[in-house]
């Protein structure tokens, strides 16, 4: 049903960012139909798996590397705060996810309510550039955090993948400040401020819920 909500969004001639995750695969599956019913739209994927689904329902799908922007994003989320700061990247793509992301005019999480909390709490997925991982494990360690590598798991980049988990995630900005400084930490699940909307099912009924307008990107 959230999914639903945030495709209605999509308007003719749009570009729309799709993400990754079993959600984000009720929204390919959704756009796919409004596109064979005739609506023009082209889309951009956040991993590789998402550009296969998509295509296997139809849709066109660019490379992002031609895309300076897109107009709507749509993805799922792990965790999300009241805050719409959220933790992403269970399935790895966080990096893609965050750079198309951030080029999106309007970006909607979806979720069910299960992934709603009053306080982000979960191990921070991060991608690693092989050649890093030790200096990057021990900077991971300094700043308080205890990573576990996902074993035989590489990133669509290549790159190696970790969940880090904080005893303390009180302060996410510095967190997520002191992870994106670590050199060979390529990327990470903190999402501090791109989500602009967030539209959640629960008991069969769907709540949208804004970021603050001052904060909403132009
Ligand atoms: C993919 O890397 C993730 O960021 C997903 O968007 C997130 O983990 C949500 O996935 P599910 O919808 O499968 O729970």
């Amino acid at each position: 049903m959230a999914a639903e909500a945030a495709v209605a969004l999509v308007e003719a001639g749009m570009l729309v960012g799709l993400g990754t995750g079993t959600t984000a695969a009720h929204a390919i599956t959704a756009l796919g139909r409004r596109a064979a019913e005739g609506l023009a739209v082209r889309t951009v994927a956040t991993s590789l798996a998402t550009a296969r689904a998509a295509e296997a329902v139809g849709l066109a799908v660019l490379d992002f590397a031609d895309c300076a922007a897109v107009d709507l994003c749509i993805d799922g989320v792990d965790e999300i705060d009241p805050m719409l700061r959220a933790i992403k990247g269970g399935g790895g793509a966080m990096l893609r996810e965050k750079i198309v992301a951030s080029s999106a005019t309007l970006n909607v999480a979806i979720a069910d309510g299960s992934k709603r909390v009053a306080q982000v709490t979960r191990s921070v997925p991060v991608e690693i550039l092989p050649f890093a991982r030790s200096s990057v494990l021990a900077a991971l360690g300094r700043l308080g955090g205890e990573a576990v590598l996902r074993e035989g798991k590489r990133s669509d980049q290549g790159n190696l993948l970790a969940d880090c988990r904080f005893a303390d995630m009180g302060d996410l900005p510095a967190l997520a400040a002191s992870l994106s400084a670590v050199p060979g930490l390529l990327g990470h699940g903190i999402f501090l401020d791109e989500i602009d909307r967030l539209i959640v099912a629960r008991d069969g009924l769907v709540e949208r819920c804004d970021r603050p307008l001052p904060q909403m990107k132009a």
